[in-house]
């Protein structure tokens, strides 16, 4: 059998790991995977000019240690997607085409698409031509309801932790406040898990509305209490005044979310008077090397990928729950968004130990 397998959208920590996992699976089977460049850019190939390489257990080895992806991705170009809350999906009946004489003239039986809920949906555009696809779940924003866990979310949990460790050094030295700007998009995940285990004194996050005033508030108390470093922790996509800040107007991708850190830290420091500064983590969040759960997390659903592709289960993608992988169709799984629930076990007890979300 003759399978492809490509990433596309943001790179994350763990695609290697997903890419070694289907090409031992397949390989152990007798199969041939075909490894497309940069994404779903790798399927508009032509005998001129290739964009796919075969991939075996030697050029795949021990690849799952390593960041990035061996295969490129990118998440705007030929295949255009807009994800998130108001997704949608358009994509040109040429590249349509295109994409499927490629599969035809490599005789690939199986796609499988490592991606996040754009690339699932432009997947399933492509099921509905036709194509055999298989998809795996892919984001550090860990915001697909279908899976508990992506890979990728906790290496980039483990950025946020360990960086707030470095700032709060600094911080408490300083006796000032810090403004740490985390990813996540329309989620608030990384920020809420980073921030918790980061010792994050306040963290803003999209789902739950805060109020200037109850920062402010949180602020001056931890002040008045003498604790010399404060540590506020935002999720890019968090909404000051119900207001997203970006980066740039939307082109013909997701607008880049961004700005809000260096907004709240100069509103922080005029208002309170604690001198402030803002840091922006930004990619080294999905930069480097998975941490090993996430390792563990990628080579699994690349082999489950190759099992689903065994059984003709295509339109499924792969999915962890209760830390067993299984697999339901790609169209509930991009159905809905896994947001944080404000009134979770979680949130409550990250209040109960203290920790303000600028609501109460
Ligand atoms: O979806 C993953 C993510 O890292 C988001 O958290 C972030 O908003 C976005 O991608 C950044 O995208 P880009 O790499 O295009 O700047």
């Amino acid at each position: 059998m003759n399978v492809g397998i490509l990433n596309a959208g943001g790179d994350c920590p763990g695609l290697n790991a997903v890419i070694e996992g289907a090409v031992g699976a397949a390989t152990a089977r007798g199969w041939t995977v075909y490894g497309f460049y940069d994404g779903f850019e790798g399927l508009l190939s032509t005998e001129q000019d290739e964009r796919w390489r075969i991939l075996t257990p030697a050029n795949c080895l021990n690849i799952r240690s390593a960041g990035g992806t061996i295969l490129g991705t990118v998440n705007k170009g030929n295949f255009t997607v807009k994800s998130g809350i108001d997704g949608r999906v358009k994509i040109a009946d040429e590249v349509l085409r295109k994409s499927r004489e490629t599969v035809d003239r490599l005789g690939l039986e199986a796609l499988i698409v490592v991606g996040g809920d754009g690339s699932q949906t432009i997947g399933l555009e492509l099921r509905q031509i036709g194509l055999p696809i298989v998809g795996v779940p892919k984001t550090i924003d860990n915001d697909l309801g279908s899976t508990d866990y992506t890979f990728g979310f906790w290496t980039a949990v483990s950025v946020v932790s360990a960086n707030l460790d470095r700032l709060r050094t600094t911080a408490e030295s300083h006796q000032r406040m810090m403004v740490v700007e985390v990813m996540g998009r329309h989620a608030g995940w990384i920020a809420l898990y980073g921030g918790i285990s980061g010792g994050a004194d306040v963290i803003l996050i999209p789902e739950i509305e805060f109020k200037l005033e109850e920062v402010v508030r949180k602020v001056e108390l931890l002040k008045a209490l003498g604790q010399r470093e404060i540590l506020v922790v935002v999720s890019e996509g968090a909404k000051i005044g119900g207001k997203l800040l970006t980066l740039d107007e939307e082109t013909e991708g997701e607008v880049r979310l961004g700005g809000i850190a260096s907004f709240l830290s100069t509103k922080l420091e005029t208002i309170t008077g604690i001198e402030t500064r803002y840091c922006v983590l930004g990619h080294v969040q999905r930069g480097g090397s998975p941490i090993p759960f996430d390792r563990v997390l990628g080579v699994r659903c690349g082999a489950k990928a190759i099992d689903l592709i065994e059984e003709g289960r295509f339109g499924d993608t792969v999915a962890l729950a209760r830390n067993e992988i299984v697999s339901m169709p790609i169209e509930e799984a991009v159905s809905q968004l896994h947001l944080v629930d404000e009134k979770s076990q979680l949130v409550e007890a990250a209040k109960e130990i203290g920790i303000s979300f600028g609501d109460e």
